[in-house]
């Protein structure tokens, strides 16, 4: 009998086939939370010599889609971020998404609304929360958070679970100082 080669399969391709398992439609409210505590178990697990680690980190890319279902419509990114990246409060419109750090340390604030939403454009927003993502930390942003990323110690090297593909969404940014609300449109 011929031996057969078998590919051993990685910490990612474990994370991917347990999230898949827990999908089913998508609408479990308990899904983000399900997707953190696979992350968590990813990050604790991969070690930074894995192959696919290895190329991430070596290749230092700000962004790169690891994976993506062709199935559900989720994706998992990969992010290495120089220390001082960072971005603006903005929310992920109807989706969710979970951040978690590998290496690194990134600081997310949360904030909350405080106007009444009536007037179009404008946002009063309020720091409700700062999340320190030390490496292990993994956290859920649920749909509408609005938040804004720092790294803080870099690189560092993040995973950013999207449930949908945020380019096919409309979104927003905001900008504090001006209490203003800046459309981010799909593309
Ligand atoms: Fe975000």
């Amino acid at each position: 009998m011929a031996v057969q080669e078998q590919k051993a399969e990685s910490t990612l391709d474990r994370y991917i086939a347990e999230i898949r398992a827990a999908w089913r439609d998508g609408k479990d409210p308990q899904l983000p939370f399900k997707v953190q505590a696979a992350m968590e178990k990813l990050l604790a697990s991969t070690s930074p010599d894995d192959p696919w680690m290895a190329e991430l980190i070596r290749e230092g890319k700000p962004s790169r889609e690891l994976y993506r279902d062709s199935e559900h419509g989720f994706i998992q990114m990969g992010h290495v971020h120089k220390q001082g990246h960072g971005n603006t409060p903005h929310d992920h419109g109807p989706c969710w998404v979970v951040y978690g750090a590998f290496t690194g340390v990134t600081e997310i604030t949360k904030y909350q609304r405080t106007d009444d939403g009536r007037e179009p454009g404008k946002a009063a927003l309020e720091k409700e929360r700062l999340d320190r993502l030390t490496p292990g930390v993994v956290v859920p942003y649920l749909r509408g958070d609005i938040h804004s990323t720092n790294a803080v110690e870099g690189p560092g090297v993040v995973f950013r679970f999207l449930s949908y593909d945020l380019d096919r969404i409309d979104r927003s940014r905001y900008n504090v100082e001006k209490g203003t609300i800046i459309p981010v449109p799909a593309r």
